[in-house]
């Protein structure tokens, strides 16, 4: 299928909207994706014409209802290429993901003398669930520092990386300056020392195929509604021997095997970890968001969004008194930057008056904003409908913003 971008925006009703007036330019897709008709249509007719609970019930709307929601984590294992359905643990979103395998994992794993090693360019999410989890064990976190241009130092993780280390939880494309880690080598070297490598695809998972196989990662996170899905569902891949060993994080119906009052045994995974009534109409809006993009081709987005890239490059190269934070030689499809004269929030208040939505503050991610001495910066970021005519309203609106701020 060729890919037509102004087909493409014309399935996205949310980009048809005004902002002041003016017609609306979204580029805070790292923020939060809009969402594809199918996707809307999908929940819309669930909810209207199919809905019924999940593997509660004997009755055909519901065995209907668990087919779906069923197919949907079989369309989530697809996109991922994770070897079985069974991979993957419907959460409410990336952040629940990293917390549950910081609670069922890491109560298992850890305890005092072990490490857990994180990056600086970790976004909140995943850097508060290990601090709390290390609280509870003991065990200890440690981070390793970044180079100017916003990318890992990878000779300081070599040197952090020895066996007291037990997991690597590292962000594959960071959200605040757009620098994709080289998580292939990462998950060799933490396998190398016995270590156990968590991938945080929030940010990656909307721009480059992904094959949690070839990562070779032991688990991956990611959020639905960063991929033009609905909010309140995201997905956990764990390989089959990293989520048996994991016991349950939350108890309710449907994570058990046998309830007495005395004592309970446990589901295998990956009902395990899904304890209560799921999101089932969110986790069906979910799988139709991966199939549609497995049908768009996850490569001719990238491709698409490479070809813009160097153009929002260049646009704010071109703005006086534009400073890029983050421009290491591997990036994805974001631009954080600051403008002298005015906070990321002043830039963010013009462009917003423009029509041209972006987002501006710390992104969840105090210390990297610590590491380059700022507060907080202002980002564009593309996704699969973003086009030229985006692209240079915001270097217009960004023209204005130096001009009244300079
Ligand atoms: N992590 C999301 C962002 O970067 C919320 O905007």
């Amino acid at each position: 299928m060729s890919y037509n971008v102004d087909t493409l925006r014309a399935e996205f009703p949310g980009l048809a909207g005004e902002a002041h007036g003016k017609p609306l330019v979204y580029l805070d897709s790292a923020a939060t994706t809009q969402k594809h008709i199918s996707v809307i249509e999908r929940m819309d007719r669930f909810l209207r014409y199919e809905y019924g609970t999940v593997h509660r019930g004997m009755y055909a709307r519901s065995v209907g209802s668990t087919a779906m929601y069923e197919l949907a984590r079989e369309q989530v294992a697809r996109f991922f290429n994770a070897p079985s359905e069974s991979n993957i643990v419907f959460t409410m979103g990336c952040t629940d993901a990293i917390n549950l395998v910081a609670w069922s994992w890491g109560r298992a794993h850890l305890s005092a003398g072990d490490r857990i090693l994180i990056t600086g360019m970790e976004h909140h999410s995943n850097i508060v669930p290990w601090q709390l989890v290390c609280e509870f064990t003991g065990a200890e976190l440690i981070h390793c520092p970044l180079l100017d241009d916003g990318s890992l130092d990878l000779a300081a993780f070599d040197e952090l990386l020895d066996e007291r280390v037990k997991l690597v939880s590292v962000i594959h494309v960071a959200n605040s300056l757009g620098t994709i880690n080289p998580v292939v080598d990462l998950a060799r070297k933490a396998h190398a020392v016995g270590a156990r490598i968590l991938v945080d695809g929030a940010q990656s998972s909307p721009h480059m195929p992904i094959d949690v196989q070839a990562l070779d990662c032991d688990f991956f996170t990611c959020s639905a509604h960063k991929l033009y899905g609905p909010t309140g569902i995201g997905a956990l891949y764990g390989k089959a021997d990293a989520l048996q060993s994991m016991p349950p994080w939350r108890g309710g119906g449907e994570m058990i095997e046998r309830v007495t009052l005395e004592k309970s045994t446990y589901a295998e995974p990956p009902a395990r970890f899904e304890a209560g009534t799921p999101p089932i109409v969110e986790a069906i809006g979910f799988g139709q968001a991966c199939a549609w993009l497995q049908e768009i081709g996850m490569d001719a987005i990238q491709a698409h969004e490479r070809e813009l890239f160097p153009i929002a490059e260049q646009i704010l190269a071109d703005i006086p008194g534009l400073h890029r934070i983050g421009t290491a030689p591997e990036r994805s499809t974001l631009c954080s930057f600051v403008m002298d004269g005015g906070h990321a929030s002043d830039i963010a208040a013009i462009l917003d008056m423009e029509g041209v939505a972006v987002r501006a503050g710390h992104h969840c991610a105090q210390p990297v904003m610590d590491r380059f001495g700022i507060p907080a910066t202002a980002r564009i970021s593309l996704g699969c409908y973003t086009n030229v005519a985006d692209l240079e309203r915001a270097g217009a609106a960004l023209r204005k913003a130096a001009d009244m701020l300079q």
